[in-house]
């Protein structure tokens, strides 16, 4: 695989709490993730996931404390920072696969020949060296959540949040790009924050699983080290030590969100 090599970032988070209007979404979220680490973030529907990921990219101003990336505070926009949403609805219809590929680098200044070439190699890192000249109409919905990925990557991000990436797909396609990305991430060195409802997802490319308490006020409830060899095996002993007690975790703080929100256990 010829990708190029990046150095990942740090992104610090410190006292962190974000409120809309008078909602208090997060509050109190301390992590500091280190550079070039794998962190996937899980929790509740509705505790605020995308919300600290969206701040992390800058989209979201906090509304106390702070975050650093790379030593600077994030405040409108993150430079460092690629962001790859949940649906692919973000490609640019009018433009063949190549085109939302290069976008970034072209918007950079990037010559004709260069944004071929960047086009040619991250697609091919996403196993779509054949489809530059479709229309991403043409592609079915992995198939455009690879050309979603290539485009990010094509940035060389030194941060890559990835919201739900895989969220809308089906299983085998699931796998197929999570040891896809394993691989990616292994080699271009990038820092990645992931969120995802799967703990099979998390435990096969976590570095750290993280997981967030129900809202309102959600908070950081506890945080997984994951040391199983990579590229992981389901079956290895502390992979499936680790499901059992993630599983249990997340089970209660989606119980505490539900009756946050007036359901009780026994009506589920
Ligand atoms: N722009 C906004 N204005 C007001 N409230 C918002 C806004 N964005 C999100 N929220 C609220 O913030 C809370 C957290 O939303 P968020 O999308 O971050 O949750 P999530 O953990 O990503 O959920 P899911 O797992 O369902 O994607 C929700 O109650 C949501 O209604
Ligand atoms: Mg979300």
């Amino acid at each position: 695989m010829s990708v190029t090599a990046i150095k990942g970032v740090p992104v610090e988070i410190e006292s962190l709490g974000i409120s809309f209007g008078a909602a208090d979404i997060v509050s109190g979220i301390d992590l500091q993730v280190r550079e070039g680490e794998f962190v996937c973030l899980l929790g509740p529907s509705g505790c605020g996931k995308s919300t600290l990921l969206s701040s992390m990219a800058g989209f979201i101003e906090p509304t106390v404390g702070e975050i650093r990336c790379d030593g600077t505070t994030v405040r409108r926009g993150n430079p460092h920072a690629g962001m790859v949403f949940q649906s692919s609805e973000a490609l640019f219809e009018w433009m063949t696969v190549s085109g939302n590929v290069s976008y970034g680098p072209r918007m950079h200044g990037a010559s004709k020949a260069e944004q071929v070439r960047i086009a040619a190699e991250y697609l091919a890192m996403v196993g779509l060296p054949h489809s530059g000249d479709k229309f991403p109409s043409q592609l079915s919905g992995g198939m455009r959540q690879r050309v979603q990925i290539a485009r990010v990557l094509a940035n060389q991000p030194s941060l890559v949040l990835m919201d739900e990436p895989f969220g809308a797909l089906d299983a085998q396609t699931r796998q197929v790009l999570q040891i896809e990305l394993d691989k990616i991430w292994r080699h271009t060195g990038c820092t990645v924050v992931f969120v995802t409802h799967d703990i099979d997802e998390a435990l096969t490319l976590a570095d750290r699983v993280v997981v967030m308490s129900a809202g309102p006020r959600a908070r950081i409830k506890s945080i997984y080290q994951v040391d199983a060899p990579r590229p992981r095996d389901r079956a290895h002993p502390d992979v499936i030590d680790l499901y059992e007690q993630l599983r249990d975790d997340i089970r209660a703080e989606v119980v505490a969100s539900l009756r946050n929100q007036g359901i009780e256990e026994d009506e589920l």
